[in-house]
């Protein structure tokens, strides 16, 4: 390729050709690729001789890092159990959805319990990010503002500055004098993470990016970011509501799946300590439609009630309408009830809502959904003290799922006294809950709804 040629990159894969095309050789997506200007910082000839660098064996003598406590419960659970000193992590959620609020109350309570801290912006001045400060009741804590976008001056005040933790807020606001694109193209967003990522390595300073989301779901820019990042985590709900769930979708220091509960309120984020009840607690008389599911989100138990609707369609294709759900588990397993238990929904339309903005992404919530479908179905409600978890599988058997004893004790606590389980699920006794166990959707279909 000539030396100053623009080149061609995905926004998917990150992969660059030499040429525009259609469809990207690397992951095979459409009208992806955009031009762009090469990397004037990139490598030079690798001919030239190297040093070669110092290698030693697995054995350690360093102790694990000592992690700062943000004082936010439901944050540093999320986080592994606290901040890790020179880690990196990129903070994702669609515009809108609180992350400039959480992260300034994060800043915030980062400050008060020790840890230098700076905040960013580049979206907002000052005045802005002070008025919501004031909103937020932080403005007495020890946090060092900037409103800045030029990259190479904040990481100059970094390392002048030297704080414990810096927020950027956000990336794609980001810019380096020595690359030649506007801020937020694939190459300035992913110059710019590389530059702060190795900034936070280098200097021993953690680092959180904002980074927004595309209509598609995926942090702006390209994939490349969350690779380059040791934890990843996406801020979500629904608009409408006020819950707010912050997942760790990738962690190097900590399991990942963790969830964080929040609640939207008019003075900031507050973190709901015990989901389950906040869940339930819109969950009125038992009515059709309606299932609880006992799931596990990271290492914690978390009971959603499931809620289906099912109405003839006026429609030559009926809908199936999900929400909080993948839409392609809902459709395997309408399938699966059609195909093995010979319920048709030919003409029926399916609306389907996980209660409260949660979204559920486990298997084990298969037999939930099937039952909150059939309770719609057939018009009968679910005993209220009931909750269901199991994977159902395409020949319609029941697999058990892990962690039950949790899922089965959280029930209990809850006020729940029955649950549905598959057969063959590991049990052990949980005091004031009696499993029903189930072969396969034919004989819950049979005990629950009569024939079918
Ligand atoms: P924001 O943190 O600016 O979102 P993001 O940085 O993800 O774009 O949050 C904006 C929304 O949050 C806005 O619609 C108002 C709402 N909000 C509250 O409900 N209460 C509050 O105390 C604050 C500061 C914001
Ligand atoms: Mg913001």
């Amino acid at each position: 390729m000539a030396k100053h040629s623009n080149s061609f990159t995905c926004t998917a894969c990150g992969q660059t050709h030499g040429k525009w095309i259609g469809k990207c050789e690397g992951c095979g997506a459409w009208n992806t690729l955009i031009e762009e200007a090469p990397l004037s910082s990139g490598p030079k000839a690798l001919g030239s001789k190297g040093r070669s660098i110092h290698l030693t064996d697995l054995a350690t003598q360093a102790e694990a890092p000592p992690r700062a406590s943000s004082g936010i419960d439901e944050l540093d659970r999320v986080l592994g159990g606290g901040l890790v000193p020179a880690s990196a992590i990129l903070v994702g959620g669609d515009p809108g959805i609180g992350k400039s609020t959480l992260l300034l109350q994060a800043a915030a309570s980062f400050a008060n319990h020790g840890v230098k801290c700076l905040y960013i912006s580049g979206e907002e001045a000052a005045a802005q990010v002070q008025m919501r400060a004031q909103r937020l009741g932080l403005t007495q804590s020890p946090v060092a503002l900037g409103a800045e976008t030029n990259l190479r001056d904040i990481l100059t005040t970094l390392d002048a500055e030297r704080p414990g933790l810096a927020i950027i807020d956000s990336i794609q606001t980001m810019w380096l004098d020595t690359v030649d694109s506007a801020p937020g193209s694939v190459s300035q967003v992913r110059a710019a993470c590389h530059e702060l990522v190795t900034f936070a390595k280098r200097r021993g300073v953690a680092i959180i990016l904002v980074g927004h989301v595309t209509k598609d779901g995926q942090i702006a820019g390209p994939r490349v970011v969350e690779h380059m990042v040791d934890t990843v985590l996406y801020f979500e709900g629904e608009r409408g509501h006020q819950f707010r769930i912050l997942r760790a979708v990738k962690n190097r220091f900590g399991p990942a799946d963790e969830i964080g509960v929040f609640e939207m309120t008019g003075a900031g984020l507050s973190q709901v300590l015990n989901p389950s009840a906040l869940f339930l607690s819109e969950r009125g008389q038992a009515s059709p439609g309606s299932a609880v599911f006992a799931g596990i989100e990271g290492t914690r138990p978390v009971l959603t009630e499931i809620q289906a609707l099912v109405a003839p369609s006026p429609l030559g294709t009926p809908r199936r309408t999900v929400v909080g759900l993948d839409s392609g588990r809902l459709s395997t397993i309408i399938a699966v009830l059609e195909a093995r238990c010979g319920i048709p929904f030919a003409g029926l339309d399916v609306f389907l809502n996980v209660a409260g903005g949660m979204r559920v992404t486990e298997p084990a919530a298969d037999l939930a959904v099937a039952a909150a479908i059939l309770s719609a179905r057939e018009d009968v409600a679910i005993p209220p003290e009931t909750v269901l978890f199991g994977e159902i599988s395409l020949s319609g058997a029941l697999r058990p799922v892990g962690q039950t004893e949790n899922r089965l004790k959280e029930a209990a606590k809850l006020g729940f006294s029955q649950a549905i389980a598959p057969k063959g699920s590991k049990l052990g006794q949980v005091e004031g809950m009696q499993v029903r166990e189930m072969p396969d959707l034919t004989a819950f279909v049979g005990e629950m709804f009569g024939a079918g």
